[in-house]
């Protein structure tokens, strides 16, 4: 017996940081692929995976859905690089989760129940994530995201594409694996939001402007104006203080042809993960190479959680 689900990688295209602080926040799905299989017989678990299983069987026993516990290895394969705000760890848990409900009852489960397993395997794994990665990852497409409560996230699967004339401006530059944690970014915010309340929530309301000033753009079509929020949101990253100078002053040749903002959580001493690039008058890989940086086009995703044969 052999079970295998793949879920795709994400980009925060808006509303970072601000969605921890019931702000909506819109993600994409992105064409890079984790695919985990599960195999009958013996082998090495990995630690992530012990964290996986347990929530699975948690579920079906509370629920009273008979499973059938077997040996089992795993076999895992990624094109998503790690710790670099891709969501390489949502897609784990999204594919894991499908697979190990799977093996244990022989049957596929609602993308809804795969949702919130994922949620909670995230959960152990960060501490308190916003839930967006492992939306994203598992629903696929364009996601308009906001947590209202901790019970209560409004998960909405916009009906449209990034269109192709904003697509293919698109590219993604890894600037490398940030010294910080998802979690300590988010913190630093946390002691902002407390030493500077009132100019911190007026940032968070300008990046929910911007936020759907994108969901406009994309369904306009409107590449400028898609590329004008880009550029806002990247200013209001930097406010909040997500955006180390080291990152800044490598990105600087890219200005001569677009404009760009972090994805992700970001970081202050050293890289900040990938950057969202809009190369807007066509020298992009020109200005590209400038930095020194690893890039790729952007590719969107709208299947998500897939089973694989
Ligand atoms: O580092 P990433 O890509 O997982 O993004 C984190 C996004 C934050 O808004 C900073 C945190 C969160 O849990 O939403």
């Amino acid at each position: 017996m052999k079970v295998s689900f793949s879920a795709p990688a994400k980009v925060i295209l808006s509303g970072e940081h601000a969605v921890v602080y019931g702000k909506p926040a819109l993600v994409s799905s992105l064409d890079l692929r984790l695919k985990t299989t599960i195999l009958k017989g013996e082998g090495e678990s990995l630690e992530n995976l012990n964290v996986v299983e347990k929530v699975v069987e948690e579920y079906l026993r509370k629920n009273k859905i008979p499973f059938k516990k077997q040996s089992y290895r795993v076999k895992i394969d990624s094109q998503i690089p790690i710790g670099r705000g891709l969501g390489s760890s949502a897609s784990f848990s999204v594919a894991s989760v499908a697979s190990f409900l799977k093996f244990l009852t022989g049957k596929n489960f609602s993308k809804e129940v795969v949702n919130n397993l994922a949620y909670r395997v995230e959960k152990h794994f960060h501490g308190r994530p916003s839930g967006i990665d492992n939306s994203a990852s598992c629903f696929g497409g364009l996601i308009f995201y906001r947590r209202e409560f901790e019970f209560l996230k409004v998960i909405s699967r916009l009906n449209f594409k990034i269109p192709k004339n904003i697509e293919n401006k698109l590219y993604l530059v890894d600037t490398g694996k940030p010294v910080e944690s998802t979690r300590e970014m988010v913190e630093k915010v946390g002691r902002l939001l407390n030493e500077k309340p009132k100019e911190t929530r007026l940032i968070f309301s300008e990046v929910e402007r911007v936020t759907k000033q994108m969901v406009v753009a994309i369904v306009k079509e409107d590449l400028n104006f898609f590329a004008k929020a880009v550029k806002r949101n990247e200013e209001l990253l930097e406010e909040l203080g997500v955006v180390s100078k080291f990152a800044l002053k490598k990105l600087l040749p890219l200005k001569e042809s677009g404009v760009f903002k972090i994805t992700g959580a970001g970081g202050e001493k050293g890289p900040v993960g990938f950057v969202l690039y809009v190369d807007l008058k066509g020298k992009g890989k020109e200005v590209l190479e400038k930095t020194g940086f690893s890039y790729f086009k952007f590719k969107f995703d709208d299947k998500g959680l897939l089973e694989e044969k």
